[in-house]
């Protein structure tokens, strides 16, 4: 988990300094005494971000840069929230009104505020089915594919070492089968979640990846399945995730799960952080309040949830106001979930679990079906008959760039590393590669096998795969052993 510090507190001791003040302070026989009491104020924060930041996790809040100029609005940001999503200033059609024309001001707006005020900055989002400039809702296939791409590469280098985590991929599930929804996005072929990972890790390294979703917090779900079924075969196949968002809208139509924590333990189990990203609760009073301090206390208890975000500072600004679902009035005065969620973090959490267990709670749903890809060809690598091993592509082709998997298949011996190499056309390079190590981008290109996907097995196969522009290669690569 990343080291969190309290906003402000200057260097990672810093917050521990009026510990030691005071213990300075303490003399003779009260020194127990004093201890005691000096470790139990020195652990409670007085605000959201400094009481998250002494459990090791952060507290944002959705920020409009409209809102910048409100008085009000802005001394609550600033007093309580060390993390900030803007929440609708990085979409697509804030950034990229005309295609290739990119804006930035508000964002920007919003970026400054919290560089300047010592918060960090959760980016949303950079592919999402609505929230399209006009243009990009007109596009279809490899056009629209093209398009995402470079929209990507644009924003994220744009904003390169400024962001703590993208949500790459918003809202890509359908709601009920666990499938993948029906979108433009969608129609460009299966592999475009994949594809927007891979052009985000390019363009910013340094950033956090997300899939960021809503009715994913119940594990029973199909939806949920079908997310936490991405996100392992991502791991598994090497692409590039490095956290889940659960975005947490809860109400009387989707309630908090008795079964949250669980989601939570169960993702966090496939090897990524998981973040609250969106949350806001409908209601009031203790029921509310009481509904926000078992958040706070189920991502307390799983080590890799790293943070919650609001969607939102006072009710009034929240995207539902009429279900006043957020931890200030629409004057500004803390609520009682306020006081829930401020407290359920000064409790802390369950002694957090240094390795989640694996998943044991078996899906109580069907599995989701996943929609076969309709931009590539299934490979069709012969079965190998003699020693060394043979490697076929898929590629999906775009103006301008492609993405390619290689399968690389053993012959009838075991392999003990393998290389492959091909031709890429004049004019085309190799941009990013995953599950091998490429030498040279253009020309004739070699691919060597990476520590964990050497060794295959008589007849096994394993993938690699990369990213380029220009026009993918073609035809059958050479594939050695050794
Ligand atoms: O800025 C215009 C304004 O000029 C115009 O007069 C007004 C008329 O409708 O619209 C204003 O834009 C609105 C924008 O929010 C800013 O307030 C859009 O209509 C409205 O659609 C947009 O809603 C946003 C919504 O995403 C769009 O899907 C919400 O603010 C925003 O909170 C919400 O956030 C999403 C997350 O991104 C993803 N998860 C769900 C969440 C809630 O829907």
């Amino acid at each position: 988990m990343d080291k969190v510090l309290a906003r402000g507190s200057g260097s990672p001791t810093a917050r521990y300094r009026p510990r030691a003040a005071l213990l300075s302070a303490a003399v003779g026989a009260a020194l127990v005494a004093a201890t005691v009491a000096v470790a139990t104020s020195a652990s409670a924060g007085t605000t959201l971000g400094a009481a998250a930041a002494e459990q090791g996790r952060y507290f944002g809040t959705a920020v409009a840069a409209n809102k910048l100029s409100d008085a009000t609005y802005v001394g609550i940001l600033n007093r309580e929230f060390n993390m900030v999503t803007p929440e609708n200033e990085m979409k697509w059609d804030a950034t990229e009104p005309s295609q290739g024309q990119f804006t930035y001001t508000n964002a920007d707006r919003i970026v400054a505020h919290a560089q300047a005020n010592g918060m960090r900055v959760r980016g949303h989002a950079l592919a999402w089915h609505q929230q399209q400039p006009g243009w990009a809702q007109n596009l279809s296939g490899s056009a629209l594919r093209q398009a995402m791409v470079n929209h990507i590469t644009q924003v994220a280098t744009h904003y390169k070492g400024k962001i703590y985590a993208w949500d790459v991929v918003n809202e890509a599930f359908d709601d009920g089968s666990g499938g993948r929804r029906d979108s433009n996005l969608q129609r460009t072929g299966n592999d475009w979640i994949e594809v927007a990972f891979r052009t985000a890790r390019a363009a910013d390294p340094g950033a956090k990846l997300c899939y960021n979703d809503y009715n994913t917090d119940n594990w029973n779900w199909a939806k949920t399945q079908g997310v936490y079924n991405l996100v392992k075969d991502f791991k598994a196949r090497g692409v590039p995730i490095d956290c889940v968002g659960l975005q947490s809208h809860f109400n009387s139509g989707s309630p908090y799960p008795s079964n949250y924590r669980t989601t939570l333990q169960n993702f966090a189990a496939l090897g990524v952080d998981v973040q609250i990203t969106e949350l806001d609760i409908e209601g009031s009073g203790s029921a509310q309040a009481t509904t926000y301090a078992n958040v706070v206390k189920d991502c307390l208890a799983v080590s890799r949830c790293t943070g919650i975000t609001v969607w939102g500072i006072r009710d009034s600004d929240s995207w539902r106001a009429s279900g006043t679902p957020l931890l200030f009035d629409g004057n500004g005065n803390k609520k009682a979930a306020y006081t829930a969620a401020l407290d359920a973090l000064n409790a802390g959490g369950t002694t957090p679990p240094t390795t989640t267990p694996p998943t044991t709670t078996p899906p109580t749903t069907t599995p989701p079906t996943t929609t076969p890809p309709t931009t590539t060809a299934p490979p069709s690598t012969p079965p190998p008959t003699g020693g060394g091993c043979t490697a076929s592509l898929t590629t999906n082709q775009w103006p301008g760039g492609f993405v390619t998997t290689v399968r690389v298949t053993a012959g009838a011996g075991a392999l003990n590393g393998w290389t492959v190499t091909l031709t890429v056309p004049s004019g085309s390079a190799v941009t990013n590669t995953w599950s091998a190590q490429a030498s040279g981008a253009s020309g004739a290109v070699t691919f060597r096998n990476v520590a964990y996907n050497g060794q295959v097995g008589a007849g096994g196969s394993t993938e690699f795969g990369f990213q380029g522009t220009g026009t993918a290669p073609s035809g059958t690569p050479t594939c050695a052993a050794g």
